[in-house]
């Protein structure tokens, strides 16, 4: 089996991009050392902090942001980072090549239950001249790679650089990671949804009428009958959508009125759109594509539908 370094050699990864990507997977060797630890390791349990976003942080959030911060400190080809536990942009190396925007635990209401958690990653090009916050706005489209790693039952890579997705599954022995599925794609029809149901009141009506023509399965107008999941991980929900199909969506809603969207753009939706469209998947907000929106800033929020591409256009009819 192909390690993830020779895959980046074989598959012609720019040397510095592959470089950065390797830094970046090495880093979530070490997360995933110490979740695995877990209890044993005193990394468990919240912090009396708060991160920007009004959320406390738990020790293994900043635990993990700071592992990735350093080793991105590390690595000559990061002009700037931002992270869902950073306040504001940081900047690393001025003559840095790349962006990196990442969510160091997606999940982290589980880990206190020992379920799924991952580290989501984005990289965007720099420019020259100063890092400002400014430099990180642009479109998922610009992304030249995104992945998430996903510390499961096994610890898993998804990645794309813009040619299809690859999942490698780190060996526990070796501490490699070696590609085991190439090529994944998304079943374009599915019959599996994922949404926090206990939101339902909140949702607008298209996602309210959509969702009840779900449920009402085969005596209904899909004429199918749906299963329903919810991991509360992202990175759980996106990993089942691309390896068995299924759409996933955190949908628009009214239940805190400053705050009408859950999932942030940069470092959980365009990584994962990435992932979806370039898996043969569609990605949107119900209303237009996910890459295409032109951030404002950097951890603004986003409504999510993603997955099979047939279910996803099906729910975006609801929404025209
Ligand atoms: P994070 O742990 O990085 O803050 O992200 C959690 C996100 C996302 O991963 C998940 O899909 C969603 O929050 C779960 O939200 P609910 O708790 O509302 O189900
Ligand atoms: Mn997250
Ligand atoms: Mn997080």
């Amino acid at each position: 089996m192909q390690t993830f370094s020779q895959y980046l050699n074989e598959s012609g990864i720019d040397a510095d991009l592959s470089q950065l990507l390797l830094t970046l997977t090495d880093s979530a060797k070490s997360i995933s050392n110490a979740v695995q630890h877990g209890a044993l390791a005193g990394v468990l349990g919240e912090t009396e902090q708060e991160n920007v976003q009004g959320e406390t942080q738990k020790k293994l959030d900043i635990i993990t942001n700071d592992m990735l911060k350093g080793a991105l400190n590390a690595d000559s080809t990061v002009k700037g980072l931002a992270s869902e536990e950073e306040d504001h942009v940081v900047s690393v190396h001025r003559d840095g090549k790349f962006l990196v925007c990442f969510d160091p635990l997606d999940g982290s209401s589980n880990i206190d239950i020992n379920s799924l958690v991952g580290t989501i990653f984005s990289v965007l090009p720099a420019k020259n001249g100063e890092l400002t916050e400014q430099s990180f706005l642009q479109s998922g489209r610009n992304q030249l790679a995104a992945g998430y790693v996903l510390y499961g039952p096994s610890t898993m890579l998804a990645i794309t650089t813009g040619s299809g997705v690859n999942f490698f599954t780190l060996h526990p022995e070796t501490g490699e990671f070696l590609l085991t599925h190439a090529d994944v794609t998304i079943p374009a029809d599915t019959k599996e949804f994922a949404i926090n149901m206990s939101n339902q009141r909140f949702w607008q009506p298209a996602m309210q009428n959509y969702i009840a023509d779900l449920i009402k399965g085969d005596t209904g107008p899909r004429a199918k009958n749906f299963n329903m999941r919810w991991i509360a991980a992202m990175v759980g929900d996106v990993h089942r959508v691309l390896s068995r199909g299924g759409i996933f969506t955190y949908p628009t809603d009214n239940k805190k009125p400053n705050k009408p969207f859950k999932l942030r753009l940069m470092y959980e939706a365009n990584p994962m759109a990435f992932l979806v469209e370039q898996a043969q998947g569609v990605a949107s907000t119900g209303y237009e594509s996910i890459m295409d929106i032109e951030p404002q800033e950097i951890h603004q929020r986003v409504a999510v539908v993603l997955g099979s591409a047939n279910e996803v256009n099906e729910c975006l009819k609801y929404h025209a």
